[in-house]
């Protein structure tokens, strides 16, 4: 086997990185921009794979060799998969190995919303027990009802956590799953009337961005919770601060923002919303196990085989 890989996003743990560069020239990307520009004119045509989380077509277009964009995660929605297509290049994913780490976060986002517990953690170290006595009581979860907006496989780890909580489960998605035992809601407001908590789990698309808006949040109500573990762009960034700002919801839990890193000054200053750094799968374990996927895909494709997962189907 031989080849070029660039790796553009993500860590490598060393043991798969090993393995690529057993096979492969393995390049990381250059963090000046001088510098990638020479990087380009020296390399751009032998790349052969690019792991990365983004792609556009200008990307591509720097490296006319491309045969592979390997998504270093299961949400593929930075990437301009119908540009790879019309390039005859492949995108794959990684699929299933996140699944349990992304369903254990949306727990314990669940459970710190509703136990507030990143303000009770404030109030111990702040050391404010003394002067000001007991926390104040707090929400229960045992027993919610639960709105899975989404029931691939990531909202199915998910439902499978939240029984052991009693909870009641409800879930939107585009069809109903025949073989699910829990209603289907038509539409996302109408999953939030019923539910306490409303679980985005569903992958960005052009028609999901938005799909949290200001309707839904207030069909949420005042005694209903947001919890987001798939993109921020599914969710109405502005209509989720207002609805904060109003008390028309009770309370948020988020690990993903509509401008990642950058996470808007109002949002990190309620004290009933829980934050998370977009961490879903960001366990040494799985972030190996995803690795370990992406170089699957890059041995295949540099093979002259087809990707293990792939997302799309180039004429190549
Ligand atoms: C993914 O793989 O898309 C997840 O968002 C990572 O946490």
């Amino acid at each position: 086997m031989s080849g070029e890989v660039l790796l553009r996003d993500g860590f490598l743990p060393p043991p798969v990185r090993a393995r690529l560069a057993a096979a492969f020239t393995v390049h990381d990307w250059p963090a000046a921009s001088d510098a990638q520009e020479k990087f380009l004119a020296a390399h751009g045509k032998n790349i052969g794979a690019l792991i990365a989380t983004a792609a556009d077509r200008a990307t591509m277009e720097q490296l006319p060799g491309l045969r592979l964009i390997a998504c270093y995660g299961v949400g593929y929605d930075g990437i301009d998969v119908a540009a790879a297509t019309a390039r005859g290049v492949w995108v794959s994913n990684t699929p299933e190995v996140l699944n349990d780490d992304v369903a254990d976060l949306a727990l314990a986002l669940m459970l710190a919303a509703v136990r507030r517990l990143p303000a009770a953690e404030r109030y111990v170290r702040e050391n404010q027990w003394p002067a000001r006595g007991d926390f104040a009581l707090t929400d229960r979860l045992t027993g919610k009802r639960l709105g899975m907006l989404g029931m691939g496989r990531i909202g199915a780890a998910i439902v499978k956590r939240a029984q052991a909580f009693d909870m009641r489960i409800a879930y939107h998605a585009t069809q109903p799953k025949p073989q699910s035992p829990h209603r289907w809601a038509d539409n996302a407001a109408a999953l939030a009337e019923w539910c306490d908590i409303l679980c985005v789990a569903m992958p960005a698309t052009a028609q999901t961005v938005g799909m949290v808006n200001a309707a839904v949040l207030r069909a949420l109500g005042p005694r209903g919770y947001l919890v987001n573990i798939a993109r921020g762009s599914l969710v109405d960034e502005a209509a989720l601060i207002a609805a904060l700002r109003e008390g028309a919801i009770k309370g948020a839990a988020l690990d993903v923002f509509a401008d990642e890193p950058h996470v808007p000054q109002e949002l990190r200053e309620f004290d009933n919303v829980v934050l998370s750094p977009h961490q879903g799968s960001a366990t040494v374990y799985t972030r190996h196990r995803m690795a370990e996927v992406v170089a699957d895909n890059i041995e295949a494709v540099l093979q002259g085989g087809t990707p293990v997962t792939a997302v799309n189907k180039p004429r190549v």
